[in-house]
This record gives C-alpha cells, structure tokens and sequence, in this order.
C-alpha cells in the first residue's frame, strides 16, 4: 500500500511516495508564487513516476510553510516532527538534525528512537539562511550553485559584520568596491552562516551524529564551515531537499498502520 508525503517550504516543493518503509518515488519542484498548484504539480508528477493516481495512496501527510493549503491532505504535521523522521530514516544513529532551509533554519534533537525531544529555530530573519546566500550570490554575481567553489579558492576569510541580511548586502557590495577579493568575502558568508548555526545549535546542545537536511546542506562551503565550527562531520544525505516529505510520508505510512 502506497503513503504519500508533501513539504510545501518557501521556495521549494517536494513529494515522497512510500511504501512498506521504502522510498518508491521523489519529485522536488519550486514553489512559486502558488502553494496550492505547487503541491498539485509535485504531487502529480510523482505519481506518474511512480505509475500511481491519487486515490491509490492510502494516507497523505503535508508539512511545510504551505501545507495549512493542501486540501486532498490527511493530516498536517510541522516540519520539525517531519525532518526528524526523514533524517532518522537515513540513519537511526543521527541524534542533531541542522534543517536550513530557504526562509529559516532549525536545529532538532532526537532521541534513540527518532522522537524530537528538543529543537531551536530561526524564523526572524533571512539572515543563516538560503535566501540569505542566494541574496549573496547575487551581491558577487555568481550563480547559487557557484559560491562554495569560489569560497573554495579563498585566502583568508573576510568577516561580515552585519547580521541581517539587507546590511550584509551593503556591506557586500562595499567591500567589493573597496577591492577585497570577490573568493574571501564568499568565505566570510559562510562563515556567517555557520556561526549563525551554531548558535541555534548550542540552545538545544550538540549530540552526535548530527544530519544536515534542507537545500543548504547542498553548499558544500556551508557544511565545510560547520564542521569547523562544530568540530563534528555532518552527515549529508544523498536528497537533503526530501526529509521533510520524505518524513511526512514515513509518518502517513505509521499513523495509518498503527
Ligand atoms: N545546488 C545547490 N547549491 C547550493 N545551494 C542550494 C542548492 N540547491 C538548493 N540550495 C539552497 O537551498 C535553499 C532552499 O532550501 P529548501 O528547498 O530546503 O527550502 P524550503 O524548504 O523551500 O524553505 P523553508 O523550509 O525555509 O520554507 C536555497 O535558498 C539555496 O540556498
Ligand atoms: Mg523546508
């Protein structure tokens, strides 16, 4: 029997289909400016993946910023229960899941049973966020996907003093003017980031393992930085943007067998 899970977030979309405890199809998509037709396109393209329609799935579970809009849901869960179930499924020895996201970032403890006991979030501001990078990127003039590389080829990290993002922005463009290289201050970004994380990291405590899910954990310059930071190495799962849907949709399979 088919379960099926929805993570409506900012800026992306995605859809997990599972059945007996495995994943038998994915589909991430970008939200835009409808959450409702988002979660129609992402769910209809996983189906037909997956060779499926709507009513073969027994159970549906949404999660996300946009998953109060998805009507043909069965039950909403918030994406901190979500990504815990998602990251634990990964692997069960992960007790710190880091969700960064395009719009907040969490930290969630687990215990040995994959139950979120703790967790910490930023959802002020864009600053230690994707949006944050991607407004960055911009300031650089390098794609999203190109700013760990040219952090990679950094010399000594420039150190960004403003914490919200519109300042930071500023004095992005500032420094560019003032002739620092273009590598050190995507360095210094990163940078940012991970002290950001950390913080939220130290209100809950760090436990090993510790799993980073969400869009970010793809910037392989963020997870470097944290890893510093943290003196841990983070798990990265091979689709970080699933947990939240993939959780949902373990949850959806659990909720309905229980
Ligand atoms: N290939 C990539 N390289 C670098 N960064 C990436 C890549 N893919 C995604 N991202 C980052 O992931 C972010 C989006 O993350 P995600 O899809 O988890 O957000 P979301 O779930 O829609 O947001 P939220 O949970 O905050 O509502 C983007 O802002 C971007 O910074
Ligand atoms: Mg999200």
């Amino acid at each position: 029997m088919p379960f099926a899970g929805i993570d409506i977030g900012s800026l992306t979309a995605e859809a997990v289909i599972v059945d007996q405890g495995e994943i038998i199809q994915y589909t991430i998509c970008s939200t835009g400016s409808n959450s409702r037709k988002a979660a129609d396109k992402v769910m209809k393209l996983a189906l037909q993946r997956a060779g499926l329609v709507l009513a073969d799935i027994e159970y549906l579970v949404a999660t996300g910023y946009g998953r109060v809009n998805i009507e043909f849901a069965d039950k909403r869960i918030t994406e901190i229960t979500c990504h815990g179930r998602g990251a634990y499924f990964w692997n069960p020895e992960v007790r710190t899941v880091i969700d960064i996201g395009g719009q907040d970032s969490k930290v969630i403890r687990l215990n040995d049973k994959g139950r979120v006991v703790d967790f910490a979030m930023n959802d002020k501001c864009a600053a230690g966020t994707g949006r944050f990078l991607e407004v960055m990127a911009h300031a650089l003039e390098v794609e999203l996907a190109g700013l760990s590389e040219l952090s990679d080829k950094a010399i000594n990290a420039v150190s960004i003093s403003s914490m919200c993002t519109v300042f930071a922005e500023s004095e992005v463009v500032s420094l560019i003017a003032r002739g620092l290289p273009r590598e050190d201050i995507a360095r210094g970004l990163h940078q940012s980031i991970a002290e950001r994380t950390a913080g939220l990291v130290k209100r809950v405590g760090l436990e090993e393992r510790v799993m980073m899910t969400g869009g970010v954990a793809c910037n392989s310059a963020v997870v470097r930085a944290l890893n510093e930071k943290l003196n841990t190495l983070i798990i990265i799962p091979s689709e970080p943007q699933i947990a939240g849907a993939l959780g949902a949709a373990l949850l959806a399979e659990e909720e309905f067998t229980s």
